[in-house]
């Protein structure tokens, strides 16, 4: 084992983004006085290039005007392959109320792209006499983000938070598909007549979570677009937290539930973590190293499993 101890992310619940066009203004209460942790404005891809300048003075008026709770609140800005993103950041940070908390970098592909936004972020910061830093969020959906997944996640003090983009990954991956998220129909294994679905999203899930883990990044599972598939997107969600992910987005408001349940600690993994935990103190005391728990081995690494749920249980509960 490395002597580098593993960082350890933001502790705040992040169990749910949901996601709101910043030019659907009728919104933004909607999405305030849901249960997400974290709210997602949006000025990229779900807002018109006409409407560009509408949106981002929407979102301004709404950091000042709409009372978000103690959720994080986020805005999305646009890429840096667009005319829009300098403005997003110059506008937002000049002009937008210190109950921003965090801004969401699309489409990243090197650690270059999330410095270049540090270094006007912090600019704009120290101008304006800024006394909270915002934090990042970036979404890997390129060849290039997930081949530089690892330097991304590196990049900056700021990066709380990185999402797998399933619709822009699919493209720039050139993966044959349109769907946003979940199983294709043409990814599947066969064995005696039998189809045995598989998940094409896992690898790049998988390379996000270490990259992430590695450098005390919160990873975030994206969206499902299908909104009308309540057990597709259980499935995904389920999977995603099985990997170490710790949320999922909702791109609809039927979704901000689904996510919440899957990625709270159920009462009985609870309960069954700090059983494990109290065997593993008897055992301690007797002088033993490993012990058996309900027909199975628990040693000192099943400590740190289970501590993972009960910390992240009482995360959520505090
Ligand atoms: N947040 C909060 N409330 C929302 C919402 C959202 N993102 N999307 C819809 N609602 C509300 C609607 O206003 C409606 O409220 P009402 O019952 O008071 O009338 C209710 O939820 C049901 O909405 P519905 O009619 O099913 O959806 P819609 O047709 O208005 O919108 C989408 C559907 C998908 C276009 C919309 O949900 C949306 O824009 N989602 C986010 C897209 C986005 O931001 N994408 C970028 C990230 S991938
Ligand atoms: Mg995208």
């Amino acid at each position: 084992m490395s002597f580098r101890t593993q960082p350890a992310p933001l502790a705040r619940p992040n169990r749910c983004q949901l996601f709101g066009p910043g030019s659907r203004v009728a919104l933004f209460e909607k999405m305030a006085a849901s249960m997400a942790d974290v709210i997602n404005l949006d000025l990229e891809d779900s807002v018109a290039p006409s409407d560009k300048d509408q949106a981002r003075a929407n979102v301004i008026a709404a950091t000042h005007d709409v009372d978000w709770g103690n959720k994080t609140l986020s805005v999305r800005i646009n890429g840096l392959d667009t005319p829009y993103w300098y403005r997003d950041v110059v506008d937002l940070l000049e002009q937008a109320s210190d109950r921003l908390d965090q801004i969401m970098i699309p489409k990243v592909g090197c650690a270059g792209d999330v410095y270049a936004v540090d270094a006007l972020v912090t600019a704009i910061e120290r101008a304006k006499g800024r006394t909270r830093p915002i934090t990042f969020e970036v979404i890997i959906e390129s060849a290039a983000g997930i081949a530089h997944v690892e330097e991304i996640a590196a990049s900056s003090p700021r990066l709380a938070a990185m999402s797998l983009g399933a619709a822009d990954f699919a493209a720039s991956m050139g993966m044959q598909t349109t769907g946003i998220g979940g199983t294709q129909e043409t990814y599947y294994m066969a064995h005696q007549g039998q189809k045995y679905w598989s998940d094409p999203w896992h690898w790049a899930q998988t390379a996000i979570v270490a990259a992430c883990r590695t450098h005390g990044v919160l990873p975030v599972d994206g969206p499902f677009g299908d909104f009308s598939d309540d057990e597709g997107f259980r499935a995904q969600a389920l999977r995603s937290a099985t990997l170490g992910m710790v949320g999922k987005w909702a791109i609809h408001p039927k979704q901000v539930a689904l996510a919440n349940d899957v990625f709270t600690p159920s009462e009985a993994a609870v309960t069954e973590a700090r059983e494990i935990l109290a065997a593993m103190e008897a055992a301690k005391e007797r002088g033993e190293g490993a012990t058996v728990y309900k027909g199975r081995l628990v040693d000192i690494a099943s400590i740190k499993q289970a501590e993972v749920i009960v910390r992240q249980s009482e995360m959520i509960a505090g």
